[in-house]
């Protein structure tokens, strides 16, 4: 291991008159023609640490060479500082130029830079405060994951990226294949002859690993994925990324009602991680979104920071209706007398987002389960309640972001769901391994699918998606 110290360490030490050597990306450079101030971070901490150098014990050159975006590596003696902002500094004692940035054409400079631009740059923004803070955050967020499964019996179970089925039946898939774009084999009937590709039939990017994640739960107990998913759904919108992180966990006995109780404390648990364990960051970034909410028009504003906002969710149940309820309530509203929602209300739409953020924000003011929609507009592996209407289907659903969680209760009746699959076009032949759990000691079981850059939104009150991934894929992006 290299003999530095990381700078987030070196912040917290009270050892004032020992040796240190940092090394990290110059941040700014202050100071007159006798001293100059060093602002140096390392990504160890938001925090930078102040670097002291005496101008006539170093050449001229070095110095000059110490600008925004330089890396250097600094050796010197931990002092008290004389300054408010920081506890210690470095009294340098050799400076190292080890990577140089020239200064004109360096894109971040020490102004504050949009999130538009940021985007464009993606890949110098882990240099900046902001997306240090981020990234950070969901690193976190995704250890705090694998520890509350751990922690709760849940085994992490690996499902292809790969796959030759589409789990949600919604056809939103990119293909895989090997096959020679130009000229692909044809059929005698003129179609492309998949059985010539790769894997010997049609393969896609998985949508979900739900389906393979249930036939680990029907051996395991309780199993959990945590990987990348795609759709190839043509949404430019700041909730979608054509690449994004799912957790889907998948539980043997478990009912609908259980499946929103662990949904419930699961959330929970990840929020209480963040804001114990990510505290400087939360804080940085509580300060930001502040600022951002002063920005916009007072009846935009959110009510709350973003830690009190978090805090709020810990402190409060949340709302559990069913499908039938909100549409009553959204019926009801003044919003819709007033025809003030663009999509129409009735029972059996499919809940727009304008829908779920009434619901969420103005009428309950707290995260809101739905539960028992319409099996029309949900996929054909959920369970049939007994009313031949609805299926047990849970959406959560929060403040700011809409949907953050989909779910259900799943069919385990082997001819209750070949009649669904059979109604709904879902191929039996290309899911047979699926239909043979419910052959062979089928059981009661539950899941959902967490969108992670969703939660991450919501943690770090971040206001578009493709800020809480590090390289984003969109619709015509993949640049990075
Ligand atoms: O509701 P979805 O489509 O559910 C499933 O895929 C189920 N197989 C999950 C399960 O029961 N195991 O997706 C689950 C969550 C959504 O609630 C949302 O948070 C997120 O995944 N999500 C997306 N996040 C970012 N970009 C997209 N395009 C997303 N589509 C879904
Ligand atoms: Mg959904």
């Amino acid at each position: 291991m290299p003999k530095h110290n990381r700078i987030t360490n070196v912040l917290k030490s009270d050892a004032i008159g020992s040796q240190v050597l940092i090394k990290g990306w110059v941040r700014t450079k202050r100071g007159n023609k006798n001293v100059a101030f060093i602002a140096v971070n390392d990504g160890s901490t938001i925090n930078n640490i102040q670097v002291v150098a005496d101008v006539a014990q170093f050449d001229e050159e070095t110095l000059r060479r110490i600008t925004t975006g330089a890396c250097i590596a600094v050796s010197g003696t931990l002092v008290a500082s004389q300054g408010k902002e920081q506890a210690v500094e470095i009294q340098a004692e050799k400076i190292t130029i080890l990577g140089d940035a020239d200064a004109d054409t360096f894109p971040l400079q020490k102004k504050a830079h949009t999130l538009e631009f940021l985007r464009e740059i993606a890949h110098l923004r882990p240099r900046t405060n902001t997306f240090g803070a981020i990234f950070r955050i969901r690193h976190a967020l995704a250890f705090a994951i694998h520890k509350y499964f751990n922690n709760n019996g849940f085994y992490y179970l690996h499902t292809p990226i790969i796959t030759a089925s589409d789990a949600e039946g919604a056809g939103q898939m990119f293909r895989v294949t090997t096959l020679d774009m130009e000229n692909p084999p044809r059929t005698p009937e003129g179609t492309i002859d998949y059985s010539e590709d790769f894997f010997g039939r049609s393969t896609n990017l998985t949508v979900s690993g739900q389906l393979e994640g249930e036939l680990g739960a029907m051996g395991l107990g309780l199993i959990y994925t945590f990987g990348p998913t795609f759709r190839a759904e043509n949404s430019n919108t700041t909730r979608h990324l054509a690449e994004f992180w799912m957790i889907e966990p998948e539980m043997a006995f478990y009912d609908i009602y259980d499946n929103m109780d662990l949904a419930e404390d699961f959330i929970k648990y990840l929020i209480r991680y963040v804001l114990e364990n990510c505290a400087d960051d939360m804080k940085f970034l509580d300060e930001r979104f502040l600022k951002e909410e002063q920005a916009k028009k007072a009846d935009e504003r959110s009510e709350m920071g973003l830690i009190e906002r978090l805090q709020f969710v810990l402190d409060n149940q949340f709302e559990r209706i069913t499908y039938t309820e909100a549409i009553d309530i959204l019926l009801s509203s003044n919003h819709h007398k007033k025809g003030k929602f663009q999509f129409p209300v009735q029972w059996g739409i499919d809940l727009q987002s304008e829908h779920e953020r009434y619901l969420v924000e103005k009428h309950f003011k707290k995260p809101v389960i739905i539960t028992g929609y319409p099996k029309e507009i949900k996929a054909f592996y959920m369970k049939q309640n007994p009313d031949g209407k609805t299926v047990a289907a849970m959406d959560v659903l929060f403040p700011g972001i809409g949907e953050i969680i989909g779910g259900s209760q799943r069919e385990e009746n082997l001819e209750k769901l070949t009649q669904r699959m059979k109604e709904m076009h879902v191929p039996e032949d290309v899911l047979w391994w699926y239909l043979d759990t419910r052959k062979f000691g089928t059981c009661e079981h539950s899941g959902f699918g967490l969108g992670f850059e969703r939660m991450m939104l919501f943690i770090t009150g971040m206001g578009n998606i493709r800020d809480v991934i590090p390289f984003p894929r969109t619709p015509k992006n993949a640049e990075f």
